[in-house]
């Protein structure tokens, strides 16, 4: 069996697109995946129904990548671990972990850079021209700084960090997300311009306490951090209040992370169980992450 993490974006998201570093981080829970020769190329979901919010294109996905690992037809049975379609990055955890299971059924060497590009070429499907963000995650795990100019460079984490991630409502297509802001810049280019640079700077600080394991400052940036994707109304009713409810339950910081309009929000929480039991208790769907070391991250 073959396998993948989950991502989330810990800072940065819709700033990167303009060239700002963004944060992010693999998480145990992605997928898995097994593959096995067939005469015709196909995709089967594990135990459970095709998630709606990608089962459309995961043919059309699987054609591609086994083209760029010039491989033979193979049935590719899934098992998806994070909700789809919620920012947490799961088609890349599919496609990521398809790969690596072609791979291992071709008795081939697990190459980065060949399931990279092969994770690549199913991400397209989905997403037209992806920052590769997610496929960095679901490949290596671990935290990282990335810039659409200079891609990855790893982040020496202090020490492990704890989140609980809730799913705040149906999540928005990230493409209208990031039209949004962009909408929002030819309207309020001074308004946008502050919020870029701020949140820079948080990602900056970010950093720095990532590396000396300072959960406390980190938490206060994470919440600074989503004051400023609010004004970039990028916000909702639902994420407002599962943030809310993280912090009043312990959370040291909560943030929607992804694109927003819905989708996930993730809290660093050192306690997590009555983080999860507070959201839970309003409805939320929340879980536990760990955020470790690259080297000691297993999916
Ligand atoms: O919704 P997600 O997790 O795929 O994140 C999107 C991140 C954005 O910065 C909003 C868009 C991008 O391409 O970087």
């Amino acid at each position: 069996m073959a396998r993948s993490f989950g991502k989330v974006i810990l800072l940065g998201e819709h700033a990167v697109v303009y060239g700002v570093p963004a944060i992010a981080a693999g998480i145990e829970r992605g997928a898995s995946a097994v593959a096995r020769r067939a005469a015709h190329p196909s995709v089967r979901f594990a135990g459970a129904k095709l998630p709606s919010a990608i089962a459309p294109e995961l043919g059309e996905a699987l054609v591609a990548l086994l083209d760029r690992l010039g491989a033979p037809p193979f049935e590719v049975e899934l098992t998806l671990e994070v909700p789809a379609g919620a920012g947490l990055g799961a088609s890349a955890a599919l496609g990521v972990a398809s790969a690596r299971a072609v791979l291992d059924a071709l008795g081939a060497p697990q190459d980065a850079a060949r399931v990279l590009e092969a994770a690549a070429a199913w991400e397209r499907v989905f997403h037209g021209n992806p920052s590769g963000i997610d496929a960095a995650a679901a490949v290596r795990g671990g935290c990282f700084v990335f810039t659409r100019a200079r891609g990855v460079e790893p982040l020496r984490l202090g020490a492990p960090v704890p989140l609980v991630l809730a799913v705040a409502g149906p999540p928005a297509r990230t493409s209208e997300m990031v039209a949004s802001v962009a909408a929002l810049r030819a309207r309020r280019p001074e308004l946008v311009e502050r919020a870029l640079s701020e949140i820079g700077e948080l990602v900056a600080a970010a950093r720095e306490r990532l590396e000396a394991g300072d959960l406390v400052a980190l938490g206060r940036l994470i919440d600074e951090n989503h004051t400023w994707l609010a004004t970039l109304e990028v916000s909702t009713p639902a994420i407002e209040h599962a943030c809310a409810t993280a912090r009043a339950a312990g959370a040291l910081g909560a943030k929607l992370t992804g694109s927003g309009g819905g989708g996930s929000v993730l809290a660093v929480a050192p306690e997590p169980e009555p983080v999860v039991a507070a959201l839970v208790g309003q409805g939320f769907e929340a879980f536990t992450a760990v955020v470790r070391p690259e080297a000691e991250a297993r999916p």
